[in-house]
């Protein structure tokens, strides 16, 4: 079987945990146009997207990150005094309902009972790639033993709902892995970066609503720039993580791209050349798009419905606002 290799005088770390918090309530296609001119089927046809998922009340940032990051602690048969440190990513924290009091990853540590270092990241859509990058180095430095990294977005309070361009491809959830030391690498180089010429493609800034009391954070996106941008630009990322790796297409066994929209998802993987025997992540579906959360709920999924076994080599890509971009190969937990 293929394997990803340690870089040498590192210590290998994989992924022992995988959990994730799938908010209650769905919503549906009919349900979004009441307030868009728009149509289910318009929306489906262009997006993948036949139901999100929209956050009540108690289900906060914080909640959602924490019932995720609790569900890979026990995946991981680990102890949250085992966690020496919990890296979080959000776009969504400036929203008027996160539930945040203090600061997000701290308020999820709390929750957890964790006594770990805390740091949050803010890298929008590809946030759970670069949190789970900067997790690995620190487990391979040797400068954490156990680290929990965790997406939690609740989209729904920084989307305007009478945003004909972004109300139906947004939803809110949360995902969790939990990295630990092994005896051999499951968790790959990863390919980085940002291309800057476009960061005003994706923004979230104060906008008064008609539908709401004061100015709130709302996210705005150039949609069709960041598709272009995105088709073109990530086959390229995707073969380079497969060269660092060692890796070719055939060797993976799962392609699990952030859950941006079902078009760019297939346009990459078959600019990429992935073989017919590679499972691609269709989580868009029923989950929507939900940013830094995406990676580990796509992942999630597979695994729950048996399309990919523990062990599996999956290629993770987050992409998203910046224009920004984060990948690498994984070994299933
Ligand atoms: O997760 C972070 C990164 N984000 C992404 O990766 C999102 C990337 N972008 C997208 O997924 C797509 O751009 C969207 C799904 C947001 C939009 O699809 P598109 O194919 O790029 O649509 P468009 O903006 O190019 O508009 C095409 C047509 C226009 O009509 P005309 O000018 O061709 O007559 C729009 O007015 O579709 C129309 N349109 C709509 N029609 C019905 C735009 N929005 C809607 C709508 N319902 N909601």
């Amino acid at each position: 079987m293929t394997q990803l290799s340690a870089r040498p005088g590192t210590i290998p770390a994989t992924i022992a945990g995988i959990g994730v918090y799938r908010p209650r309530r769905v919503v549906t296609n009919e349900e979004v146009c009441r307030h868009i001119d728009s149509s289910p089927r318009w929306i489906e046809r262009r997006s993948g997207i036949r139901t999100r998922r929209f956050a009540q009340p108690d289900e906060t940032l914080p909640e959602m990150g924490a019932m995720a990051g609790a569900k890979a602690l026990a995946d991981a048969g680990a102890d949250p005094a085992d966690v020496d440190f919990l890296v979080v990513a959000t776009m969504s924290q400036t929203g008027p309902a996160s539930g945040r009091r203090g600061a997000l990853p701290e308020a999820i540590a709390a929750r957890l009972g964790l006594r770990a270092a805390t740091v949050g990241v803010g890298a929008a859509c590809s946030g759970f790639t670069v949190a789970l990058n900067l997790a690995a180095g620190s487990v391979r430095s040797g400068a954490s033993r156990c680290a929990l990294v965790i997406g939690t977005e609740r989209m729904s309070d920084i989307v305007s709902p009478t945003d004909r361009g972004t109300a139906f491809l947004f939803s809110d959830g949360a995902g969790a892995v939990l990295l630990v030391p092994s005896e051999t690498a499951g968790i790959g180089p990863a390919v980085w970066g940002s291309d800057t010429r476009l960061a005003e493609a994706i923004t979230v800034g104060p906008t008064r609503e008609p539908d709401r009391a004061g100015p709130e954070p709302t996210l705005r996106m150039a949609g069709n720039s960041v598709f272009r941008w995105a088709v073109t630009a990530l086959p390229g990322v995707v073969r380079d993580i497969l060269d660092r790796s060692g890796l070719t297409v055939t060797d993976i066994n799962a392609f699990i791209p952030h859950q941006a929209n079902m078009r760019i998802t297939d346009a990459v993987a078959q600019a990429v050349g992935f073989p017919e025997s590679v499972v691609i992540a269709r989580d868009i579906a029923d989950q929507g798009n939900t940013s830094a959360a995406s990676i580990p709920l796509a992942t999630e999924r597979l695994r729950t419905s048996g399309r990919v076994q523990r062990g599996d080599l999956a290629l993770l890509l987050g992409f998203g606002a910046g224009l920004s971009y984060a990948g690498m190969v994984v070994t299933v937990p």
